[in-house]
C-alpha cells in the first residue's frame, strides 16, 4: 500500500508538472537604478521562468535576452500606436529593427509583439481607441511581410475592464458596450491570425477600489463560494473574471480563442492591502492554482500567465496609487521579498540576483539637534519625496509606524540613495547628516542603493568622449612637433 501511494504521488506529480505551460514574468524598466540586463536574465533563468514580457524593445535588454532560450514578448508603447496606425512603413521598420534583427542577429526567441499596453483603460479617456486596431493590423502585416507570422504573434494586452457582466456573474459576460464593435473586430482579427487574447487581471485593484469587496475572494485559499453561476461555484475572483471573458468570447462566436494572462500579481507596499503577507498569499495561491493544470470552470487545461512583476520600479507613475512602485516579486536589487514556490526550482524558493554591487553602508537622516518646528522641514521633505520615492510612508505601509522624525529621515535617505550618495544630496539646509548607523526599524527598510550601471547608450557616449580626448591630444601633440 505504501508503494502504491508513492507511485500514485509520483504519477500525480508528473501530471501536475506535465500540464504546465511554464510561468512568465513582466520585466519593466522604469527604475532609477536598473539592474544590469545580464544579471536580470540570469535571475530569470535561475528561477525557472520560461517567458518574459517587456513593455518596449530596449536594445541592452534585447541583447541580454539573446540565446537565453527565454520566450520574449516585446512591446510597442501606447505613444507609438498613432505612428504604427497611420504608417505601414513605420510598422515595417519597427518589426525589422525590433523583431527580425534580434531574432536573426542575436538569437532572441521572440514569440509575441504586444501592440500597446492596456490602451482601452477607462482612465485614458478613449485616447487610443482609433489607433490600436489599425496599429495591430499594420504590425501583423509587417510580420507577414517579414516571413515571421507563424513564429511571432501580434496581440494587444488589455485590462479586464474591456469586458463586464450585466448580471454580476460570469455567464453575463460581454464586451464593454462603448467598445463592443471594436472589441469584436480585434477578437476576429486575433482569431484569423492564430493570435491569443491577452488580458491583465487584478483582484488587488478590486479590493483597493471597493472597501466592501470580500477580501478572501481575492485569494485562492477559501472553499466557500462567493458567486454561484447556474450550477458553478466560484471561490476566487480570478476564475470568475477569466470565465467572464470566456463567456464574452463564447457569446460572440470565439469560444476557443487562446488566452494569455498578461499580468497578474499583488503589490507589497504603498497601501494597507499591499503587504508581504497578502502578496505571498496571492502569488503562491495563483501558482498552486495553475500548477494543478485544472484551469477554470469554463475552460479546463493549463493557464498561460506572466506574473506582474519581476522587480519593483521606483520611477513608475503613482497616479493609480502609491502601490504602483511595489509590484515586484523581487526588490529593486533583485533580492527576494518573500517565500514563493514557482514549482521550477529544486529549493522551492526564489533565487536572488547574483553579482549585485551596492553603494556604501551609509544613510542620510534628520540631524538629532534639528527641531521639528524648523520652518525649512516641510519644503525639504516635499522636495525629497517629489524627486525620490516616499511610497513606503503612510497608513498601513511598511514604514507607516515611523514617528515624525523617522518620516523625515526616510524622505532624506530616499533622495540621498537615489542620487548616488553624493555628499551634495544630503544637504537639506542644515537639517540633514550622513550616518553609518542603519536607521531601519521593524518592517521599514532604509535602503542602500545599488551601483548605477551605464546602459549601452552611456557606454557609447563614453567611447565617443574618449575619442574626442584622443583626437585633441593628438592634435596638440602634432602642434608641438
Ligand atoms: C524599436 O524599439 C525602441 C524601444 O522601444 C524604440 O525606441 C525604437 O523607435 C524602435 N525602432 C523603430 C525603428 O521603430
Ligand atoms: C481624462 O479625463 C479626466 C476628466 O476629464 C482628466 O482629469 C484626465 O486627466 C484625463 N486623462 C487623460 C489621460 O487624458
Ligand atoms: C538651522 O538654521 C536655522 C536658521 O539659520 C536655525 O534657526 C536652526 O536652529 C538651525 N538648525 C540646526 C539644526 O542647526
Ligand atoms: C509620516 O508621513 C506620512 C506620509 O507623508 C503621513 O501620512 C504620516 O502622518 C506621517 N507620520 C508622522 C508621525 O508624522
Amino acid at each position: 500500500m505504501g508503494c502504491f501511494s508513492v507511485v500514485l504521488r509520483t504519477l500525480s506529480w508528473f501530471c501536475l508538472v506535465g500540464s504546465v505551460v511554464g510561468i512568465g514574468a513582466n520585466w519593466g524598466t522604469q527604475l532609477s537604478h536598473p539592474l544590469e540586463p545580464n544579471i536580470v536574465v540570469r535571475m530569470l533563468r535561475d528561477n525557472g521562468f520560461q517567458k518574459v514580457k517587456l513593455f518596449d524593445a530596449d536594445p541592452p535588454t534585447m541583447k541580454a535576452l539573446g540565446k537565453s532560450g527565454l520566450e520574449v514578448m516585446v512591446g510597442i508603447p501606447n505613444d507609438m500606436l498613432a505612428t504604427m496606425a497611420t504608417s505601414v512603413k513605420a510598422a515595417e521598420k519597427w518589426v525589422s529593427k525590433n523583431v527580425s534583427s534580434y531574432i536573426s542577429n542575436n538569437g532572441v526567441n521572440i514569440r509575441y509583439v504586444a501592440v500597446g499596453n492596456e490602451p482601452f483603460l477607462e482612465t485614458y479617456n478613449g485616447s487610443f481607441l482609433r489607433t490600436t486596431f489599425p496599429a495591430l493590423q499594420n504590425v501583423q502585416g509587417a510580420l507577414i511581410k517579414a516571413g515571421l507570422s507563424s513564429l511571432v504573434k501580434a496581440t494587444v494586452p488589455l485590462n479586464a475592464d474591456v469586458y463586464q457582466s450585466s448580471s454580476g456573474v460570469p455567464s453575463g459576460g460581454d464586451f464593454r458596450t462603448d467598445i463592443h464593435d471594436l472589441m469584436l473586430a480585434i477578437v476576429k482579427f486575433l482569431s484569423d491570425n492564430g493570435a491569443p487574447f491577452t488580458v491583465n487581471i487584478y483582484p488587488f485593484i478590486s479590493l483597493y477600489s471597493d472597501s466592501s469587496f470580500p477580501v478572501d475572494y481575492a485569494f485562492f485559499d477559501t472553499n466557500s463560494a462567493t458567486i454561484t453561476d447556474g450550477g458553478t461555484a466560484y471561490t476566487n475572483m480570478f476564475d470568475a473574471n477569466m470565465d467572464t471573458l470566456i463567456w464574452a468570447l463564447k457569446k460572440n462566436g470565439f469560444e476557443n480563442l487562446p488566452i494569455i494572462v498578461g499580468e497578474i500579481g499583488w503589490p507589497t507596499d504603498g497601501d494597507r492591502n499591499a503587504n508581504l503577507n497578502y502578496a505571498q498569499r496571492f502569488n503562491q495561491g495563483f501558482m498552486t492554482h495553475i500548477l494543478t493544470g485544472r484551469g477554470t470552470p469554463m475552460r479546463a487545461g493549463p493557464i498561460d500567465a506572466y506574473l506582474f512583476s519581476l522587480i519593483d520600479e521606483d520611477e513608475k507613475s503613482i497616479a493609480p496609487g502609491n502601490f504602483e512602485r511595489h509590484w515586484g516579486v523581487f526588490n529593486y536589487d533583485g533580492s527576494a521579498k518573500y517565500q514563493l514556490n514557482l514549482g521550477t526550482t529544486n529549493s522551492g524558493a526564489l533565487i536572488p540576483a547574483k553579482n549585485v554591487r551596492y553603494l556604501s553602508q551609509k544613510w542620510c537622516v534628520l540631524k538629532p539637534q534639528a527641531s521639528l518646528d524648523d520652518p525649512g522641514i516641510a519644503d525639504a521633505v516635499s522636495y525629497a519625496c517629489a524627486n525620490a520615492d516616499c511610497t513606503s510612508l503612510g497608513y498601513g505601509t511598511s514604514c507607516g509606524d515611523l514617528d515624525a522624525r523617522g518620516n523625515i529621515s526616510y524622505a532624506f535617505n530616499s533622495y540621498f540613495q537615489k542620487f548616488n550618495q553624493f555628499d551634495s544630496s544630503c544637504k537639506f539646509l542644515n537639517l540633514s547628516m550622513i550616518t553609518k548607523a542603519n536607521p531601519s526599524t521593524g518592517t521599514c527598510r532604509f535602503e542602500i542603493m545599488i551601483e548605477f550601471t551605464l546602459s549601452d547608450g552611456g557606454q557609447r557616449f563614453m567611447y565617443s568622449k574618449l575619442g574626442i580626448y584622443c583626437l585633441v591630444t593628438v592634435l596638440l601633440w602634432l602642434t608641438f612637433l
